[in-house]
C-alpha cells in the first residue's frame, strides 16, 4: 500500500479514484439492454460503450473515439462494427479500426486508430465489465446451472446513493422493521441475534440466521436465511422456507450495486427460485422491487460516501456484517 495514495483517497472520501477498484467486475447493464444499438455506461466516474458484435458477443471500450473524441455510444452498430457518429470510423469487436470513410476504400489504417477493448462478460442475464486487470471472476451462483431454478432479472435502476451506503445497507437486517414496514418488516423482531461472520463459500462472506417475516400475501413465514457479500459491492441473500406456502423451497437474491460515481449507483437484482414457476415474472419481482424502493427512499436521503474510517460512525452488535464489509472494502480501496 502506498501511504500517500491511501491517505489521499481516505481524505477526499472518493473511492472511485481507487486503482484497485478498476480490477473488479461490475454489472453495468441488463443483457437485454444491449441489442442493436451501442449503450453508454458510466463506471467509477468514466464513460464506456458496450455493443454486440456480429456473433452476438459483447464488446466494450472507453466511450471516446480516437479521432476527435466523439462519444461512440451515440453512434450505431453496422455489421457488428461500432460506427462513430462524427466521421463514421468503424471499429470491429476486437477494437480494430476497419473503416475510415474519408480515406477511401482500401486505404491503410494506423494501428493508433484502434480501440483498446475491455473485458466484458454476459452472466446471469447481466453485463459485467472490468476496466482494469481482473483479480478474480464475477461471483459464482451454483443455482444458475440447476434446471430446478428459474432465473429472473429486474432491470437497471439508477439511485442517487453511494454504492458504499448501499452495500452497507444490504448487509444490515436491523432496519427491516422500520424501513421495510410496508413489506417484510412489520412483525420482524427488532432484536438481531448475535452474528457470526464466516466464509459461506469461496466467493461470499456472511452469516446465517432465522427470521419470522410476512410474505407478500401476509402469511407469517419462518425462514432460514443467509446474507453475504462479495467485494466490492455484491450482496447475496439466500432463503430456505421452513414454513408457509413455500416450505421446503429455496430462493437466491443477488443484489448488484455499481458505482457510477462516488454518490450515484446502478442497482439491479436477480432472483433464482425453485418453486412457483407458473407465476409471471413481474409478479415475482414486484415484492422485491417494493423492498428495494423502501431501501432507496432511505438511502437517497443520506448524503455522501459512507465514511470508510470505521471510527467516524458508531456500530453495534447487529452491524457486524456491515462492519466486516467496510473493513475489507477499505483495505481493497487503498491496496
Ligand atoms: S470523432 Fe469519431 S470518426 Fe471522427
Ligand atoms: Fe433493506
Amino acid at each position: 500500500m502506498a501511504d500517500g495514495y491511501a491517505a489521499a483517497l481516505m481524505d477526499t472520501g472518493s473511492f472511485c479514484r481507487s486503482r484497485a477498484l478498476r480490477d473488479q467486475w461490475y454489472v453495468v447493464a441488463d443483457a437485454s439492454d444491449i441489442a442493436s444499438s451501442p449503450v453508454g455506461v458510466t463506471l467509477l466516474g468514466d464513460r464506456y460503450v458496450v455493443w454486440r458484435g456480429n456473433d452476438g458477443e459483447l464488446a466494450a471500450a472507453a466511450d471516446r473515439c480516437p479521432h476527435r473524441e466523439a462519444p461512440l455510444s451515440l453512434g450505431h452498430v453496422r455489421d457488428g462494427c461500432l460506427v462513430c457518429p462524427y466521421h463514421a470510423w468503424a471499429f470491429a469487436s476486437d477494437g480494430g479500426c476497419v473503416d475510415v470513410p474519408s480515406s477511401g476504400p482500401g486505404a491503410s489504417i494506423s494501428a493508433a486508430a484502434n480501440l483498446d477493448v475491455l473485458l466484458v462478460r454476459e452472466l446471469y442475464g447481466l453485463v459485467w465489465l472490468c476496466v482494469g486487470t481482473p483479480v478474480g471472476e464475477p461471483p459464482r451462483i451454483a443455482q444458475d446451472a440447476d434446471p430446478a431454478f428459474r432465473r429472473l432479472t429486474a432491470g437497471m435502476e439508477t439511485w442517487s446513493a453511494s454504492a458504499t451506503r448501499m452495500a452497507d445497507n444490504f448487509c444490515d437486517v436491523a432496519h427491516f422493521p422500520y424501513v421495510h414496514a410496508g413489506t417484510i418488516g412489520p412483525d420482524t423482531d427488532p432484536v438481531v441475534a448475535p452474528i457470526s461472520v464466516v466464509a459461506l463459500d469461496a466467493d461470499f462472506t456472511g452469516y446465517e440466521y432465522t427470521v419470522e417475516v410476512h410474505d407478500e400475501h401476509g402469511n407469517d413465514v419462518r425462514q432460514r436465511m443467509s446474507t453475504a457479500f462479495h467485494l466490492p459491492f455484491i450482496v447475496r441473500s439466500d432463503t430456505f422456507y421452513e414454513s408457509g406456502p413455500r416450505a421446503g423451497h429455496d430462493r437466491v437474491l443477488l443484489l448488484c450495486t455499481t458505482p457510477v460515481d462516488d454518490v450515484t449507483s446502478l442497482f439491479t437484482f436477480v432472483v433464482w427460485r425453485n418453486h412457483d414457476h407458473e407465476v409471471p415474472a413481474e409478479d415475482v419481482l414486484a415484492f422485491d422491487r417494493a423492498i428495494g424502493a423502501e431501501d432507496r427512499r432511505m438511502l437517497e436521503r443520506i448524503a455522501g460516501v459512507l465514511p470508510l474510517d470505521a471510527s467516524s460512525t458508531v456500530s453495534v452488535r447487529s452491524d457486524r456484517l456491515s462492519v466486516e464489509w467496510r473493513r475489507r472494502f477499505s483495505a481493497l480501496v487503498v491496496s
